[in-house]
């Protein structure tokens, strides 16, 4: 197929290489020049703007930070892009339902929300599984993508379901994160050394397994990784609009405020591993 990404950040990098890896026809936009160079120096073709006129592509791949940058590029002025209306449609950011159910409005059967369980290492590798949920043509007609990646889980014609789905997956993962970097913090404290709270932390069978690509990053001074406190933030924020105001959500609040406090203590562009810096 002919795919175009749009955005080129973590996800969308990954996405794209995964795509010219398995012979697809890729087009790349991102809004800060430069990004595409290592794309387009394997054979992607690098889009003025987020319009696919000439290139013509069968599906578009959005992979933007959140609601505000998603709709801004996919819907201005509250609109359909007229040159992405021959095509298939698909967000894969971890956006609200609202943002999706917009989407699916301006572009109907063809679009669907393909939220992403993973990292952007397991994109690449092909082992990180799409949540989809939207039209028929979209879900069908993207099957081969869909084919260069585990799953998909695929759960319906409501993109609202997909938004959903992909939130409570990452209250499992910040808020579990959190109490992890906290048990190394007392286990220093109580005069563990960092060899043995490893240890524990890839032996208990307390310690889930979708944690367990954190660990280094817990013990990395520099917390270098892939994916940012505040992504963290807005995805806890949209877990907490979830529900009905009032709601008594304590722990994914304390987790919340965690992420937006480490980011503004200097962690911002740090892995949210820099939780444990708290
Ligand atoms: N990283 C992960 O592990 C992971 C896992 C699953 C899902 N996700 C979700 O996937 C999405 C992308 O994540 P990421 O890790 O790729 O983030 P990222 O590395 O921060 O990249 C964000 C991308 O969005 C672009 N962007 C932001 N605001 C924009 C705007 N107003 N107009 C146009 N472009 C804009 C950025 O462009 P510039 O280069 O110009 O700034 C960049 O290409 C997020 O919703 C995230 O929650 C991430």
């Amino acid at each position: 197929m002919h795919i175009a990404v749009i955005g080129l950040g973590n996800m969308g990098s990954a996405l794209a290489h995964r795509l010219l890896d398995t012979g697809h026809t890729v087009s790349v936009w991102n809004r800060t020049p430069g990004r595409a160079v290592p794309l387009v120096e394997r054979g992607a073709r690098e889009l003025p703007s987020p319009e696919t006129g000439q290139a013509s592509p069968d599906a578009i791949f959005i992979c933007l930070t959140d609601d505000r940058s998603v709709l801004d590029v996919a819907a201005p002025d509250g609109a359909a892009r007229e040159s992405w209306t021959r095509a298939l449609v698909a967000s894969t950011a971890t956006v609200s339902p609202e943002t999706v159910s917009t989407l699916r409005d301006l572009y109907g059967e063809r679009f669907v929300a393909a939220t992403i369980s993973g990292a952007p290492q397991a994109v690449r590798s092909g082992e990180a599984t799409f949540i989809i949920g939207g039209g028929a043509a979209a879900r069908t007609g993207l099957g081969p993508v869909w084919d260069e990646f585990a799953g998909p889980l695929d759960v319906g014609d409501d993109p609202r379901r997909a938004a959903v789905v992909k939130l409570l997956h990452n209250n499992l993962l910040l808020t579990q994160l959190a109490v992890v970097a906290e048990t190394v913090r007392v286990g220093r404290l109580a005069g563990v050394d960092d060899e043995t709270l490893t240890t524990i932390l890839q032996e208990s069978p307390m310690m889930p397994g979708g944690l367990r690509n954190r660990i280094a990053g817990l013990f990395d001074p520099a917390h270098a990784g892939w994916f940012s406190s505040p992504l963290a933030t807005k995805d806890l924020d949209l877990v907490l609009g979830l529900a009905p105001e009032g709601t008594r959500l304590p722990v994914t609040q304390a987790a919340r405020d965690a992420y937006l406090q480490v980011g503004r203590e200097g962690w911002g562009s740090a892995d949210i591993t820099a939780v444990i810096e708290l």
